[in-house]
C-alpha cells in the first residue's frame, strides 16, 4: 500500500472489537518491525513499547477506571476496553539524559525529538494496523496512570509514558472527515 493509501486508511475508530484479522504473533511482529525501523533523532532509539495483550486488555482498561476514581466515564473506558489490545508508547529518559551529556549544546531539544520519534513510531503503527485490517486511536490518560502502570508492569522509572492506543476489529467505519481548504495551511514559497 502506497503511504498516501495508508495514512488516508487510518482514523481514530471507537467501535472496535475482538474479533481480530490477525493474530496477536503478527501485531507483536508488526510492532517489532517499525520500532526498529522508524527513525530517531541522533539515532538515540529514545522509544518504547508495551503492547498489552488479549487477555491483559480488561486488567489495563480497570486499572485506568480505578485510577480515576470513576471521574472518567465507565461506558467510555468500556469502548477501550472492547478491543483487543492496547499499545502503550514511552520514551526511555535514561538515553534522553546520555544524550543531555554527551551533546550539551543540544541538551534542551532532546526530551522534544524523543516525543517527535514517538509521534512518527505513533502514526506508523496506527497506518501499519489499518492496512492489516485493525482499528485503533490514541488515548492519552498519562500521567494520571503513569504511576499505577508502572507497579502493575514492573516498568523502569526512566520510561515516560506518552499515549495509550487501544485497537481491536472494526465495528464500524468513523464518518468521512471533512476537506478543509489545505492553502490556509501550506504556504508555498
Ligand atoms: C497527538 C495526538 C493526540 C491525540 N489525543 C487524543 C486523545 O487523547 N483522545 C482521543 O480520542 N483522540 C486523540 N487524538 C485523535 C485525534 O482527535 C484525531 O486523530 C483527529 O480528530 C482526526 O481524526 P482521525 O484520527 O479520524 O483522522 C489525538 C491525535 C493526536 C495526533
Amino acid at each position: 500500500m502506497s503511504i498516501k493509501k495508508s495514512l488516508s486508511s487510518r482514523r481514530s475508530y471507537y467501535d472496535i472489537n475482538r474479533q481480530m484479522p490477525i493474530s496477536n504473533e503478527q501485531i507483536v511482529s508488526t510492532v517489532k518491525e517499525l520500532t526498529e525501523l522508524v527513525p530517531d533523532a541522533f539515532n538515540m532509539k529514545s522509544s518504547r513499547i508495551l503492547t498489552v495483550l488479549s487477555d491483559k486488555q480488561d486488567q489495563f482498561w480497570d486499572l485506568v477506571y480505578d485510577v480515576f476514581g470513576g471521574k472518567v466515564s465507565h461506558e467510555k473506558l468500556d469502548g477501550f476496553k472492547a478491543g483487543a489490545g492496547t499499545i502503550l508508547y514511552f520514551y526511555d529518559n535514561a538515553i534522553v539524559e546520555e544524550m543531555q551529556k554527551q551533546f550539551p549544546r543540544y541538551a534542551e531539544n532532546f526530551p522534544g525529538w524523543a516525543l517527535q520519534s514517538s509521534g512518527m513510531l505513533q502514526i506508523s503503527i496506527w497506518s501499519a494496523l489499518r492496512e492489516l485490517g485493525v482499528g485503533a486511536s490514541l488515548q492519552h490518560y498519562n500521567p494520571v496512570i503513569d504511576e499505577a502502570v508502572h507497579r502493575l508492569y514492573d516498568l523502569p522509572e526512566s520510561w515516560k509514558l506518552i499515549a495509550e492506543m487501544p485497537y481491536g476489529g472494526i465495528g464500524s467505519e468513523p464518518d468521512p472527515k471533512e476537506l478543509e481548504d489545505i492553502s490556509k495551511r501550506v504556504r508555498i514559497a
